[in-house]
């Protein structure tokens, strides 16, 4: 259950606030109207204009199997789109292994990040970003394709969305726990934005050129390669995609 709640003026990064916490027992939720130093994937920044999005972290101690920590973030973004739908009827798409997109471009991010504890337990932090209502001047600073909910939506409660999505989540993180992402598979299928498009795989040695054959039971991606159309499956981390 969600022992904690806050909504900040002002943090640095939702997911860095939490994660410098010691961890509490149950779910700490944080939100914030604006970050300073909001955090993206791969080392970016995650632009926060304030009270323009919403942005928020959810911080819990784990002491599961870290092999079973990566397609988490595969079931958030589920998590995610499934609220949204609920409350817009938008059509939201995941693109894996962590964004949220909508009509082909990006609508939000997840970034999970965890913190030994020492003890074989990890404080795990699941942050959410989602693109609500952008500003003209905030989204001169974002360097790819965008979309929000106003654009698209009538107009949509920020406040509603945020229990929306803490609902979905809760649920969302006590299935995946019990079940594992297997019990989200299927539905993950139903959203995969990349299934049976070519895309560029990006890696340490280059790019290579695929076709998005949908995740195995580990939430790795399945490609087939181009050539000799052998179905390999990647590892979020150790490649980027591009469509
Ligand atoms: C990405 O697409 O690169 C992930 C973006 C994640 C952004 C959210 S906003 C709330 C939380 N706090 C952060 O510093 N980052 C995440």
């Amino acid at each position: 259950a969600i022992h904690r709640l806050r909504v900040l003026e002002e943090t640095d990064s939702t997911n860095a606030r939490l994660l410098a916490e010691a961890p509490r027992s149950g779910f700490d939720v944080l939100f914030a109207e604006t970050q300073t130093a909001g955090r993206g994937r791969r080392g970016r920044s995650w632009h926060s204009p304030k009270g323009a999005h919403l942005y928020m972290s959810l911080g819990y101690v784990y002491a599961g199997n870290l092999s079973q920590l990566p397609p988490l973030a595969l079931a958030v973004g589920l998590a995610c789109a499934q609220a949204v739908t609920e409350l817009t009827a938008l059509p939201v798409r995941l693109k894996w292994p962590n964004d949220l997109y909508l009509d082909g471009r990006k609508l939000g991010g997840i970034l999970i990040e965890t913190q030994p504890l020492g003890n074989g337990q990890v404080h795990v932090v699941v942050g959410i970003g989602l693109n609500v209502r952008m500003p003209a001047e905030a989204a001169a600073m974002i360097d790819q394709p965008w979309s929000d909910l106003q654009s698209a939506a009538t107009i949509v409660d920020r406040n509603r969305l945020a229990a929306q999505i803490l609902d979905s989540l809760v649920t969302t993180l006590y299935k995946f726990a019990s079940d594992g992402f297997a019990a989200f598979r299927a539905d993950f299928e139903r959203h995969d934005l990349l299934l049976n498009r070519e895309v560029d795989i990006h890696d340490a040695s280059g790019v290579q050129r695929a076709r998005a054959r949908g995740v195995d039971a580990n939430g790795a991606l399945l490609v087939e390669m181009a050539g000799d159309g052998v179905l390999r499956p990647l590892h979020a981390g150790e490649v980027s995609i591009r469509l």
